[in-house]
């Protein structure tokens, strides 16, 4: 265990509010490295409580509790949509909360959706990690060493950064106006691989290769392929019928999707658009 910090900032703990999934895998990681996590705030109380068992050694509170406004950093960790509404709410709070650090963990959003807390005094900012955070469990284990964006006011971003570092991860900034392309490029190739994999998963299945071996085939066929990425980066690693030329092959793939999986019929069109751009080669005639 990591020595609890005894900065200013921190001294007064944290509250989170909203505590989703990575609402509650943020609390429980930060609490293990030693900063304090004093409030978990929800609109639901009972979704509060259990999140405060996740987290240990917080007390769960209702969104308009004034308790959160003692905390010296307030993160919110709501959905991306009700950032702005919660943000204004809960900044009505109280009068003036200068002294405080305000944060929120979207990755398309700018700093501007709290400028209700800097208004009042706050300093502000956002952290996000890129990272997949599908259950808070998940999430505890995931937030180790990853990589975050971090942007803000410079105490902001000093409680951000300190933070990263106990979760021994790297820090970098993107500029508000590249947010949404910063949180698109994370968009590309997560929830569009678990999608395509999925994909994969029906036609094996379909394929006749036993269940039970489905899963972990696809695990380690794709485990290979990110490593050959990052080791040789997007066009060395590719391989496949596209980038050899072999168009027989690849029409017999558009038979059985019209058969099987019509509905992907132009989603592999355009992808070996794609694949023979990266490649370096041309289209196919016809
Ligand atoms: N999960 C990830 O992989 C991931 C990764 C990086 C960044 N993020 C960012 O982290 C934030 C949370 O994502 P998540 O995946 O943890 O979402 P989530 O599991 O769906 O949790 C969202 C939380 O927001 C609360 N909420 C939603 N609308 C609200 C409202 N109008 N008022 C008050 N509370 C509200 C929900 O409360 P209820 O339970 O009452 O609905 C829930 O506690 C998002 O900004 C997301 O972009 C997520």
């Amino acid at each position: 265990m990591k020595k609890r910090w005894r900065g200013d900032s921190i001294r007064a703990g944290v509250a989170i509010v909203g505590p989703g999934r990575l609402g509650q895998a943020l609390g429980r990681a930060l609490s293990r490295s030693g900063v304090q996590i004093r409030f978990v705030a929800a609109r639901n109380l009972a979704r509060a409580r259990r999140a405060a068992r996740f987290i240990g050694g917080c007390r769960a509170v209702g969104l308009s509790d004034r308790s959160i406004a003692t905390a010296a950093v307030i993160v919110l960790t709501v959905s991306d949509r009700a950032v702005p509404l919660v943000a204004e709410s809960l900044a009505r709070l109280q009068e003036k909360w200068s002294g405080r650090v305000v944060l929120h963990t979207c990755g398309s959003l700018g700093m501007n959706v709290l400028e209700p807390f800097r208004k009042r005094g706050a300093a502000v900012g956002s952290l996000h990690p890129f990272q997949t955070i599908p259950s808070p469990a998940a999430g505890v284990r995931s937030l180790q060493s990853c990589f975050w964006s971090v942007d803000g006011d410079r105490k902001a971003v000093a409680v951000a950064r300190s933070w990263v570092k106990r979760l021994d991860g790297k820090s970098f900034r993107v500029p508000t106006d590249r947010k949404a392309l910063y949180h698109l490029s994370a968009f590309l190739v997560c929830p569009t691989t678990i999608t395509l994999m999925h994909q994969s998963e029906k036609l094996l299945r379909r394929a006749g290769v036993p269940a039970r071996l489905i899963r972990p085939m696809l695990a380690q066929f794709v485990a290979e392929t990110v490593r050959n990425f990052a080791e040789f980066g997007g066009p060395k690693a590719l391989t496949g019928p596209a980038v050899r030329g072999d168009w027989e092959t690849l029409q017999r793939h558009v038979a059985m999707l019209r058969r099987y999986s019509p509905e992907l019929v132009p989603v592999h069109r355009e992808l070996v658009r794609l694949m023979l751009r990266l490649a370096g080669k041309p289209a196919p005639r016809g």
